[in-house]
């Protein structure tokens, strides 16, 4: 038994270096494989690794179809000071995206957070017009550009009330309607999103954020979609997403994941990866499952630039390749998810 393992073992190398690439196709990429399902499938990109690696470019390239400004496009970066757009960072993204042919996700209107400093000295009675401004001069300037704007963010406490912020309390609850009417009106082909954290799944938040965006349904306000964040932990992958997206699904909005990272306590083992990949894998398998879910975006592709490491400390490895760009089994899984079937048609 020995003798024949052996001579097989033998011939099998021998056959490998006679000829090495014949039998080895190229793997799929995500990208591809994604596009089986109609499914957008993106990344967050980081500006200064765009320029700067160029592996980080080429697997953008090839693994995405759909990429989002992981911060140029916030308050802070395109209007620093008041009226003073810099547009440069942004559009070198969308110039990047045209030229690989992806989508690209608008990421962010309204937010509480990186907001430029010359903001909080206006006096409140200035707000309504400084975010309507803000708002359809950046949506104008991306007219057509832009297939998903994400317009307010992270607007609701974990208990499902409204978040305290400079919005809520200068201009009241109806700042989320009026921002959507607003971007509607500066680009009437994007679509216009909600976005949250903590929403997957069905609780107390996705509830609040449900009845909001019901309410403005009825309402006739131009909303399009629901996006999920989905920054987890590889400890528990959420267990009611499914049906939480359906129920989105089911008032006519789209849904996506539009920020996806699984962070573990480092040091990361072969345990916690697997963990991580079957908190990757529930979440896709839950964005297929539900016919208008238009997207699955991560934060970020590769370990190597993370944000997770300087917000959540003792914690990383949150992204689906390592540092150096090797897969991890979270890219293993999303690939072997998006392998079977295909005849989804998104709406
Ligand atoms: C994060 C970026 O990844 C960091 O580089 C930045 O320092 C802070 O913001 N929710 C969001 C994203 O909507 O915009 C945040 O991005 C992550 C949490």
């Amino acid at each position: 038994m020995r003798t024949v393992a052996l001579v097989l073992a033998v011939v099998g190398s021998l056959a490998a270096a006679v000829a090495p690439a014949a039998a080895a196709a190229p793997e799929p990429t995500l990208r591809q494989l994604a596009a089986r399902h109609d499914l957008g499938i993106g990344t967050a990109v980081d500006m200064a690794a765009l320029a700067n690696d160029q592996v980080y470019r080429e697997r953008i390239a090839s693994e995405f179809d759909s990429v989002t400004a992981e911060n140029v496009m916030k308050w802070e970066a395109l209007e620093p000071t008041r009226g003073g757009y810099q547009w440069g960072p942004a559009d070198e993204l969308v110039a990047f995206a045209r030229a690989n042919r992806q989508s690209v996700r608008g990421h962010v209107l309204v937010w509480h957070n990186q907001n430029p400093a010359w903001l909080s000295s206006l006096p409140a009675t200035e707000l309504r017009s400084v975010l309507k401004a803000h708002i359809q001069t950046t949506v104008r300037h991306f007219k057509g550009k832009i297939w998903q704007w994400d317009v307010v963010n992270e607007a609701f406490n974990e208990d499902g009330t409204l978040r305290d912020t400079v919005w809520l309390r200068a201009l009241g609850p109806g700042y989320v309607a009026d921002a959507f009417r607003w971007a509607h009106e500066a680009d009437r082909g994007a679509l216009l999103f909600y976005n949250d954290y903590n929403i997957e799944d069905v609780n107390a938040k996705s509830d609040g954020v449900y009845a909001l965006v019901r309410d403005l349904k009825r309402q006739g306000v131009p909303i399009h979609g629901v996006g999920v964040q989905a920054h987890h932990t590889a400890g528990y992958a959420p267990q009611t997403m499914r049906e939480n997206l359906g129920r989105f699904d089911a008032l006519g909005l789209r849904t996506a994941v539009t920020e996806a990272d699984v962070r573990m306590v480092m040091p990361s083992d072969s345990v916690k990866l697997q963990a991580q990949a079957n908190v990757y894998s529930t979440m896709l398998k839950a964005c297929l499952l539900t016919p208008r879910c238009l997207s699955f975006t991560v934060w970020g592709y590769t370990d190597k630039y993370s944000w997770v490491p300087g917000v959540f400390e003792g914690e990383g490895a949150a992204n689906i390749l390592d540092e150096n760009f090797a897969a991890k089994p979270a890219y293993r899984a999303l690939r072997d998810d998006l392998s079977l079937g295909g005849t989804r048609r998104r709406g």
